[in-house]
């Protein structure tokens, strides 16, 4: 039997592929002060049918549960955010910066770039009203993707405002409640034919395509790009007005990460949402927030298609898999001392394997190559001397056994913190 379609098994080389990229986004959101939070895979069916808008709600796996409970998976971090900010937030010290790296469920077709459940990090600022939050989080999306071996020449993040299009929906008089219609096609004009979009804006063909081709300026979007020339990331940011994003709730800023080439889908997307913990909150607390989330699928497929980006993942992936020290028992009477000496190393933080079924010497140092040691210890007729061998340079040496801590120190690049 196979997964079903759009989910993927994670066997151990694409498990160690994910953890890498996981141990990267968590490292980079710690540096700019993030911290990590957690809510439930299922949630409440209303949570998302009034917030996200009705492309992710039309995608959501849904259910009625044993207790009669209308519930989905969720198809995104962010409503379930705002829901714990507006039930929790007086416990905390404002802005909260927090991230999250959730599975989520999408009923999507199933394409290149897109799957059924995808792992996404979600990074969010609440109760920041400053444009100086947006430029933090556009920065802080931009070394995200820096830190897999990126550059300005791979990737560029679009930084738009739904502000111009809702004063156009406002001067034109569309009554709002066909603005989320309006938005969404506008945000998936790029994909789609001219005449198709413009059958569906109507009257607002002419001048949503005016703004297109104009572009657009605003003191805010200046004051962003300028913050991010000062810290030296200008050249990954350009204003874009033909970003919208395809969910309902933002208000604001709004931006998309894609690699220059166009060759993928949006790789990151996200913006401000300033009235969705308010529309979550009993007493309608007013907390402005921005986030946005970046996912495993697409950032994936461009690592494996980068040279340096691969070679780097593949390196730091090689390395955490292999074993250190693989213990070769050469007489069977050795075995008591192997595998307490064994037991001491493992203590010590060194990651030490063996043959569980006792295997010629010979086919034992096969394994001790296979699994990628640095070192193999053998125990035979010298104890109580071991043989070290180093498996990089093939160079032997026979060490007393008590000193064969202190040898092992010797290789600086061994795990071992004792
Ligand atoms: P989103 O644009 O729907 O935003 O998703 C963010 C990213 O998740 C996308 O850019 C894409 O890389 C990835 N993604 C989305 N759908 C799929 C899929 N079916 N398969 C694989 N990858 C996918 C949100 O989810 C917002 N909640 C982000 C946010 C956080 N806004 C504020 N805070």
């Amino acid at each position: 039997m196979q997964p079903l379609i759009g989910f993927r098994d994670f066997l151990p080389a694409s498990c160690a592929e994910r953890n890498y990229i996981f141990a990267k986004w968590r490292e980079i959101a710690g540096r700019y002060g993030f911290v990590e939070f957690d809510g439930p895979v299922l949630e409440e069916l209303d949570l998302y049918k009034k917030k996200s808008g009705d492309e992710i709600v039309r995608q959501l796996y849904e259910f009625v549960d044993k207790g009669e409970r209308a519930v989905a998976l969720r198809p995104e971090m962010t409503p379930t955010l705002a829901r714990i900010v507006a039930a929790e937030h007086r416990q905390f010290r404002k802005p909260l910066k927090w991230f999250s790296i959730p599975q989520v469920f999408r009923y999507e077709r199933p394409q290149r770039g897109r799957l059924r459940e995808h792992f996404q990090l979600n990074c969010d600022i609440v109760g920041e009203e400053s444009p100086e939050a947006d430029a933090e989080l556009i920065a802080l999306a931009i070394d995200v993707v820096r830190a897999f071996g990126f550059t300005a020449q791979d990737f560029v993040v679009r930084v738009s405002d739904r502000e111009f299009w809702t004063e156009l929906l406002k001067l034109e008089k569309v009554p709002p409640d066909r603005w989320e219609e309006m938005l969404q096609t506008i945000d998936k004009s790029e994909r789609e034919p001219r005449e198709k979009t413009e059958e569906r804006l109507g009257k607002l063909a002419k001048p949503v395509f005016e703004i297109f081709e104009k572009g657009g300026e605003s003191a805010k979007l200046n004051n962003i790009i300028e913050n991010l020339r000062l810290r030296g990331l200008a050249d990954f940011a350009k204003v874009d007005v033909r970003i919208v994003r395809g969910l309902a709730y933002y208000t604001g800023i709004v931006f998309e990460v894609f690699d220059r080439a166009g060759k993928f889908r949006a790789i990151a997307g996200g913006g401000r949402y300033d009235q969705l913990v308010a529309q979550l909150s009993d007493n309608a607390v007013s907390l402005p927030a921005l986030g946005f989330a970046i996912g495993d699928v697409v950032l994936g497929e461009m690592i494996r298609a980068h040279t340096t980006a691969r070679a780097q993942m593949e390196k730091t992936v090689a390395a955490e898999r292999a074993v250190e020290i693989y213990v070769v028992t050469a007489k069977e009477e050795q075995h008591g001392n192997a595998i307490a000496t064994m037991q001491r190393l493992r203590d010590r933080g060194y990651r030490v394997d063996y043959s569980l079924a006792g295997a010629k010497v010979a086919r034992q140092f096969r394994l001790a190559e296979q699994n990628g040691a640095r070192l193999a210890v053998v125990f035979g007729d010298e104890w109580p001397q071991v043989g070290v061998k180093d498996l990089e340079t093939g160079e032997q040496r026979s060490v007393a056994h008590e000193e064969l801590f202190a040898h092992l120190a010797t290789f600086p690049t061994l795990s071992s913190r004792a």
